[in-house]
């Protein structure tokens, strides 16, 4: 099929991977609605056109948490995304390293920490609170020894959204494993190349706690019982602590929260609702980000995530307050349907649409991207 979008890359994502990774992807919590307004309210962010005033040079390079990148995009943390295509976490962050832009892996990724700190550069690494304190801390012991230049902690996952999807799809609920099953043998090629190729399939940062033999059963099962919900702001500081270099919370809706982010010494926010995952109902994130921006000022570095899937989208986040963008979804569906060449052709679309939307808009440089792009000025 022809690919000239994220939307295409997702819908050869769908025909690519068995249902319940698709749908584990696809998906959000609830009714899904704010999943979906994360896309229609950035989509609906209206921008001002401007002509004929000399942007014959775009420069879509910027500055994150003192390293150059070659856009303000980072390929956000997605859970084993090492199953959507063989050893998946690190053909993505082989695309990102030659496209020159941040790879933030998951704590609950297929690859672990070290292989993907080889290639990834920058290699960042993402976070969950744990029950278990000193597990985390060991985790954070293996990034810094990996060399991560950016630690993101995600805190809006004490509990696991309800997903409704992935009862359905087998990704959980009853004779999980034997559906899946019964959908990889609908799905040849993902079959042979990650379901019989791509082994191993357990966890790799958790093979500590989980053991070897861990699957998706194990997956599910963790997401759901060691997130502590008992953790409050003060607790951060021994994080602060242990984490000597870029701290950034991710998982801030609320203007109040990211100034308390401020306050505990971090460096950097991501506006998220977790893609739409985790509580339906809340805002999306282009809705929370200029308020949110406001608050913090220039005190820290504002991150935004949240029904991206265009390099127009990446310009609205950064008009609405964002200094980088990261992207979720529509990395993981490039990367299931076509692995690492999706993964750089996507971030090609991305870098191109960004430099469209900046001549249309009368911006040539990141930093020039500001509200007066906004039609009406505001957002
Ligand atoms: C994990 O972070 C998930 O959203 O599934």
């Amino acid at each position: 099929m022809i690919i000239s979008s994220a939307a295409d890359f997702r819908e050869a994502a769908r025909r690519r991977v068995p249902r319940f990774l698709f749908d584990y992807a696809d998906g959000g919590a609830y009714a899904e609605e704010t999943m979906r307004r994360n896309a229609s309210d950035l989509g609906a962010i209206g921008l001002t056109q401007r002509v004929l005033r000399d942007v014959a040079s775009i420069d879509l390079r910027t500055t994150l948490f003192g390293r150059e990148i070659a856009m303000p995009v980072v390929l956000g943390p997605v859970g084993i995304s090492g199953m959507f295509a063989r050893r998946g976490e690190i053909q993505a962050a082989r695309a990102a390293a030659a496209a020159d832009i941040p790879t933030c892996l998951s704590t609950v990724s297929i690859c672990p920490i070290e292989e993907v700190a080889r290639v990834a550069d920058p290699f960042w690494f993402q976070l969950y609170v744990i029950r278990d304190r000193a597990f985390m801390r060991d985790l954070i012991v293996r990034a810094k020894e990996a060399g991560a230049k950016a630690l993101v902690f995600t805190v809006d996952m004490p509990v696991p959204g309800a997903r409704y999807r992935d009862a359905h799809s087998g990704m959980s609920g009853p004779r999980a494993p034997l559906r899946r099953i019964l959908q990889a043998m609908g799905k040849p090629h993902w079959a042979w190349n990650v379901g019989l190729h791509g082994r191993p399939h357990s966890l790799g940062n958790l093979l500590p706690v989980l053991g070897k033999d861990s699957g998706l059963n194990d997956y599910m099962g963790w997401l759901g019982t060691n997130f502590d919900p008992t953790i409050q702001w003060r607790d951060l500081d021994w994080i602060r602590a242990a984490w000597d270099g870029p701290l950034i919370i991710k998982g801030i809706l609320h203007p109040e929260d990211a100034r308390e982010a401020a306050r505990i010494g971090a460096d950097g926010i991501v506006v998220s609702n977790h893609g739409g995952r985790q509580l339906d109902g809340v805002r999306s994130s282009a809705r929370a980000l200029p308020a949110i921006a406001d608050a913090v000022g220039d005190s820290l570095t504002v991150l935004a995530d949240g029904g991206v899937r265009s390099g127009l989208d990446v310009v609205r986040m950064l008009a609405l307050g964002a200094q980088g963008v990261m992207l979720g979804r529509a990395w993981l569906y490039a990367l299931a349907a076509q692995g690492e060449a999706g993964v750089a052709t996507l971030l090609q679309l991305i870098a191109r649409e960004m430099t469209v939307a900046m001549t249309l808009t009368g911006v040539n440089r990141i930093a020039a991207i500001d509200r007066s792009i906004l039609d009406g000025g505001q957002p």
